[in-house]
């Protein structure tokens, strides 16, 4: 998979049709209703052999439903396995486009052009794509990665202060999992008032600690599990959130995750105290308190021990020793995680 970060279209496209490889027959764009009306017209890709799909918004459309439309779309208008699809849209179209791609005709060529930070940074790199399923997130899907990732941080013009903030969290992630140097300039920026192209270097940094893990652990059997990091505990926010009525958007959740699992860190593994204490202040000023309370605790717990990432009944994380120092597979005791409840219900 090759990533190409464009700076302007007509300089880029020649090499996505290099790294596609093939000239397709025909081209299918998928976008979502938002992203039709505030990405398409930067994609320069038009003509009589180019087949317009476009599917509803948001995370709760990431279903059978919406892939058996896309399906349906691609047959009608015969396309072959040299035809090529272009996701365009956030981490619902990258995942459900490249997946409907995987398995059309046994895989179809698909390039995938994130428009949203989480995306970018984060969804359409790394060949995850999936959709939801009986209620679970991610339930059915294939590892395949796109032939490229078009990285156009001009697309993020339109995109909420929300979405921003949220892509950021994953950033910041990669951020601890890169270098020192990195994190500082994270954690002392705000998120909505980056220079265009001061984010546009950021984002091919923090592509570049993504990438440079998958190449060495494709299919999450080791190393990859570093990108966890923060999930573990934000998975769980995030589960209770929607349980709750409320949902927050995935990096929010992540963000909190991020300062609870730091607390363990530097509780567990010796991470340096004033540096877990810096990026927390961050997160509680970009991302605001993390809402539950001690009758939620059980509920909390439950929710980490049936996270799928856990094999049987322990309870897995992955923790740091300092920033750029994975520790991977580290049981941690319902004391302790109990401890990073209270520290962020309180010490936060
Ligand atoms: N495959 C992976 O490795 C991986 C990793 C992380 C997340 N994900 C998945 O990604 C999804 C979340 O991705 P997301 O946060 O990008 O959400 P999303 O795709 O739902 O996009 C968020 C919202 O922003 C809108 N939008 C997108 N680009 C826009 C733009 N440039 N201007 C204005 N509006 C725009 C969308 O229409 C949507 O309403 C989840 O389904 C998650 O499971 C996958
Ligand atoms: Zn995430």
């Amino acid at each position: 998979m090759s990533v190409i970060y464009v700076d302007q279209w007509c300089d880029a496209l020649p090499k996505m049709w290099q790294a596609v490889g093939q000239t397709p027959d025909k081209i299918f764009v998928l976008t979502d209703e938002m992203t039709r009306v505030h990405c398409r017209s930067r994609l320069p890709i038009s003509g009589e052999d180019v087949v317009e799909i476009c599917i509803p918004q948001g995370d709760e459309n990431k279903t059978l439903t919406t892939l058996s439309g896309v399906w349906e779309k691609l047959t009608h208008h015969g396309a072959t396995r040299h035809s090529l699809l272009i996701c365009l849209g956030g981490g619902v179209v990258t995942d459900l486009g490249g997946f409907a791609a995987a398995a059309f005709k046994r895989g179809i060529p698909f390039v995938n052009v994130p428009t949203t930070l989480l995306a970018m940074v984060d969804a359409a790199v790394g060949g995850k794509t999936g959709i939801n399923f009986a209620g679970l997130k991610n339930e059915v899907g294939a590892f395949c990665p796109a032939r490229a990732v078009m990285v156009d941080a001009g697309m993020l013009g339109t995109l909420s202060h929300e979405n921003v903030c949220s892509g950021f969290a994953e950033m910041l992630k990669h951020s601890l999992l890169g270098s020192v140097e990195m994190w500082a300039e994270h954690v002392s920026c705000d998120p909505n008032d980056v220079d265009e192209k001061v984010m546009a270097r950021m984002i091919r940094q923090s592509i570049e600690v993504k990438a440079h893990v998958v190449a060495q652990d494709p299919t999450e059997r080791g190393l990859r599990k570093c990108l966890n990091l923060g999930h573990t505990l934000g998975h769980a926010f995030e589960s209770l959130a929607l349980e709750k009525g409320q949902p927050v958007l995935h990096g929010y959740a992540v963000a909190w995750g991020l300062a609870g699992e730091l607390y363990l860190s530097e509780k567990l593994m010796g991470f340096p105290l004033e540096r877990m204490r810096q990026t927390v202040r961050f997160i509680k000023e970009i991302y605001g308190d993390v809402r539950f309370e001690c009758k939620d605790y059980d509920t909390l717990l439950d929710f980490i021990s049936h996270d799928k990432k856990n094999v049987g009944s322990r309870v897995n994380f992955c923790l740091l020793r300092d920033i750029g120092q994975v520790a991977l597979d580290i049981q941690v005791s319902r004391e302790d995680i109990t401890d990073a409840f209270d520290f962020l219900r309180e010490g936060f």
